[in-house]
């Protein structure tokens, strides 16, 4: 083998493949080799290199994957490969490509199969939901999506539609989708198993479509705009994935939907709206719509007074600018952001933990409500300042964990890793270890 990627000039660098015909005598027909660059490979290094590998064999029916041989190292391997094994087909054309039969060399528990297959499922229906034209995924569109992945499963769903979320006072929800013809929606997942060993509960943004509102963004910003309801999606997801493994955590799930949309109806510039639970909010720019339905959501959440609070959301342009595409800002209580750290460090996903300076929140300050969604012209801190917004909906006491991913949810560049152009999925597998460890 050795000799074969020599003879291919294979230097190895990540992301990176060579593929070369198979010598005669090999029972395949070519063999291609993946980078795992200059540094230490570890479980890690090798989840990356299978998924390139696999992302760029989308022609190949049958894949023989021989990365690594036993332990954390194949776990890695056959978690990476089919990340990578994702394909994406234009929308409302068949599948051009089945997706490749793949063995592996090696050993590993079935209970660990399971698991890598159930938690790529989770990230391919991520990638999946995100993909969808928001022509076709509307908050309603969604719900129906997620009650028909969650067919057969023990999880139970509950559906707000526009009315009751009004009459439950979702304030937060009600305004930003009350400027669209497709009207808003909160939808709930629980997952009770027998006897609970702990309750966590979720969070997830879900605008369908985010124009900025009233407060309208410029055309190129608003292109890309479907990926905004990512969260829910990775909450919905991760939420599925841990029932079909039974895990003992019991989860409650809110996935906050609305499309952002100007109109006659929409919300304005200084409206004042009512939060589930009774905080006021002076909306300044309707384009902050993301922190209005999460605080519906985690007013929700804090109600059922669980061990842990964790919520997602593709927030801020600032996070963007603050850690690009391959971080996620993460903010919270102590403990919440350490229970996030420990579940990235063994999924192999890239969070970076920021400040939430109490300073901040004087930005916030209203003559007419309790805080105001935005401070307009301020341009400094916007990750943090959106988190300190949403601190503000969390009860006393619970550990809680907040993600903006606005920078991973989406690949804007090139394929890296097992990660595709497009809609990533990231930070699913992250949450599922928080709910299945
Ligand atoms: N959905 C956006 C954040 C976003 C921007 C995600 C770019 C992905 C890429 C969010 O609703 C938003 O518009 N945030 C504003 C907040 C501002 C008005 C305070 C922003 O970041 O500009
Ligand atoms: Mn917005
Ligand atoms: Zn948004």
């Amino acid at each position: 083998m050795t000799a074969l990627a020599r003879s291919v000039d294979a230097e190895g660098g990540i992301d990176s493949c060579w593929r070369q015909g198979a010598p005669a005598g090999m029972s395949v027909s070519s063999v291609l080799f993946t980078g795992l660059g200059s540094e230490e490979v570890t479980a890690d290094r090798l989840r990356e290199a299978a998924g390139f590998a696999a992302l760029q064999t989308s022609k190949a029916p049958r894949l023989v994957v021989a990365l690594a041989d036993s332990g954390d190292d194949l776990k890695a391997v056959v978690e990476g490969t089919l990340l990578g094994s994702h394909r994406t087909t234009k929308h409302g054309k068949p599948a051009t490509q089945a997706p490749p039969e793949i063995a592996f060399l090696g050993h590993l528990e079935d209970a660990q199969v399971h698991y890598a297959v159930v938690a790529a499922e989770a990230v391919w229906r991520v990638r999946d939901l995100v993909t969808m034209p928001p022509n076709f995924l509307n908050p309603a569109s969604f719900v129906e999506q997620v009650t028909q992945m969650a067919q057969g499963s023990s999880i139970e769903i509950e559906v707000y539609d526009e009315k009751r979320v009004a009459a439950e006072g979702l304030g937060g929800i009600n305004a930003v989708g009350q400027g669209s013809l497709n009207p808003p929606r909160l939808m709930i997942l629980r997952y009770q198993p027998a006897q609970p060993t702990r309750h966590v509960a979720l969070v997830g943004k879900g605008i369908t479509f985010d124009s900025g509102g009233l407060s309208l963004k410029a055309p190129n910003a608003m292109v890309g705009m479907k990926y905004d309801m990512t969260g829910a999606a990775v909450m919905a997801a991760s939420t599925l994935a841990a029932s079909a493994l039974g895990g003992s955590i019991a989860v409650t799930a809110y996935l906050c939907l609305a499309e952002n949309m100007p109109s006659g109806s929409a919300s304005r510039p200084n409206d004042v709206i009512t939060i589930k639970g009774g905080k006021t909010v002076e909306i300044l720019n309707t384009d902050a719509e993301g922190r209005l339905v999460m605080a519906d959501g985690l007013s929700l959440a804090s109600a059922l007074n669980p061990d842990l609070i964790i919520d997602i959301a593709t927030l801020t342009g600032a996070a963007r600018i603050a850690l690009g595409e391959r971080y996620a800002g993460l903010m919270g209580t102590a403990e919440g952001v350490a229970e996030i750290e420990g579940a990235a460090a063994t999924t192999g996903e890239k969070v970076w933990a920021m400040p939430l300076p109490s300073e901040l929140r004087a930005l916030l300050s209203s003559d007419v409500a309790d805080i105001a969604n935005a401070k307009p012209g301020e341009v400094l801190g916007g990750m943090l300042l959106a988190g300190v917004f949403l601190r503000e909906f969390v009860g006393e006491g619970i550990p809680w964990a907040h993600l903006d991913i606005a920078g991973p949810a989406n690949n804007s560049s090139s394929a890296f890793g097992f990660t595709p152009k497009g809609a990533s999925g990231a930070l699913t597998r992250t949450i599922l270890s928080v709910l299945t460890s």
